[in-house]
């Protein structure tokens, strides 16, 4: 299916969240992925889908993947950008998100990106302006973009995802990437297993569709991947384990453990990778690691969401899209 045709059934103006995605809609971003996906190694880089719009990258929270692969993404579809830091905006001098977002609305921007520590900021300012949110990840809540990059990489690699069996490992309690994932590939039909200590894999998990195991060896039996989390502690008012080098003995993923995994199973991680603490250094670099895969195809998952989240809101131009 061409981004034209998907973009007819696409009515969502903001990305806020995979919790109220229906599995067509993400089947759908993930196609229209696929699309742009073909259009990465072209002599001839850019799109005019978004010729002449302007997307407003708004990041509130360190970031080096999502808000280079949104400024990539953007500039592949031919629209100007502009990026606002923390600290290179207003914010620092006590501006509120509200005023900051009316400000850039009525600098006639198009779009927003927001990477916020604050969940549910996101949905607050697709309340406030009458252009198009997309969430870049909002505290602990969720991070769509990198779930559907997610889900992208492991469709690629495995095909159909129904029973298939994926392992989140890691820091669950404070993972928006964690949430988003759930959410996403249950939809899509895998069966999600959430590995860890107690302290940071909450049985409420099963609420959300996923299994829960504290048990390392029996988390990742069979597992078709397995997806790393780094220990959160920026979102930590606590610790929660004693020491990191105790985490890491006991739930580190080294080649030993990882052979617990089906055999060929995919390694993903969507970074910053903490080396040789919830993975072996190695192993990271290794032959079944798809971890910059995931990096690439983040720009053409954000391609896809900014150019059909456009289209709703009768932005984008259908000129020239690759088939
Ligand atoms: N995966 C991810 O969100 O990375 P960044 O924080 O570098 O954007």
């Amino acid at each position: 299916m061409s981004p034209s045709e998907t973009a007819h059934s696409w009515q969502r103006r903001h990305l806020l969240g995979t919790e109220d995605l229906a599995p067509a809609e993400i089947h759908h971003i993930l196609d229209t992925a696929a699309s742009f996906k073909k259009t990465l190694d072209r002599t001839q880089k850019k799109l005019p889908s978004l010729r002449g719009k302007v997307v407003a990258n708004l990041f509130l929270e360190p970031s080096t993947r999502t808000r280079i692969a949104f400024e990539v993404a953007a500039n592949r579809l031919s629209a100007d950008l502009l990026t606002l830091t923390g600290t290179s905006s207003s914010l620092e001098k006590g501006e509120s998100l509200r005023d900051t977002a009316c400000n850039i609305e009525a600098l006639r921007a198009d779009m927003i990106v927001l990477r916020h520590s604050a969940p549910g900021s996101p949905l607050y300012l697709s309340r406030i302006v009458d252009i198009p949110v997309i969430n870049a990840g909002d505290g602990a809540h969720e991070h769509p973009t990198q779930a559907l990059l997610d889900a992208f990489t492991l469709r690629e690699h495995l095909g159909d995802l129904t029973g298939r069996k994926v392992a989140i490992l890691g820091d669950i309690l404070f993972s928006r990437v964690a949430r988003s994932n759930i959410w996403a590939l249950t939809k899509l039909g895998a069966k999600v297993t959430v590995v860890g200590p107690s302290t940071l894999v909450p049985s409420t998990c099963t609420a959300l569709g996923a299994e829960v195991s504290h048990d390392l060896r029996e988390g990742l039996a069979d597992a078709d991947a397995v997806m790393l989390l780094r220990i959160q502690h920026e979102r930590q008012a606590r610790t929660h384990f004693p020491s990191l080098g105790e985490y890491t003995q006991l739930f580190g993923l080294n080649a030993e453990r990882s052979s617990w995994l089906k055999p060929g199973a995919l390694i993903l991680h969507p970074g910053p990778v903490n080396r040789g603490v919830e993975i072996d250094s190695e192993l990271a670099d290794s032959h079944p690691s798809v971890i910059l895969e995931q990096v690439t195809n983040g720009i053409a998952v954000r391609m896809a969401v900014l150019y059909l989240c456009a289209s709703a809101a009768r932005l984008a131009s259908n000129a020239d899209l690759p088939a």
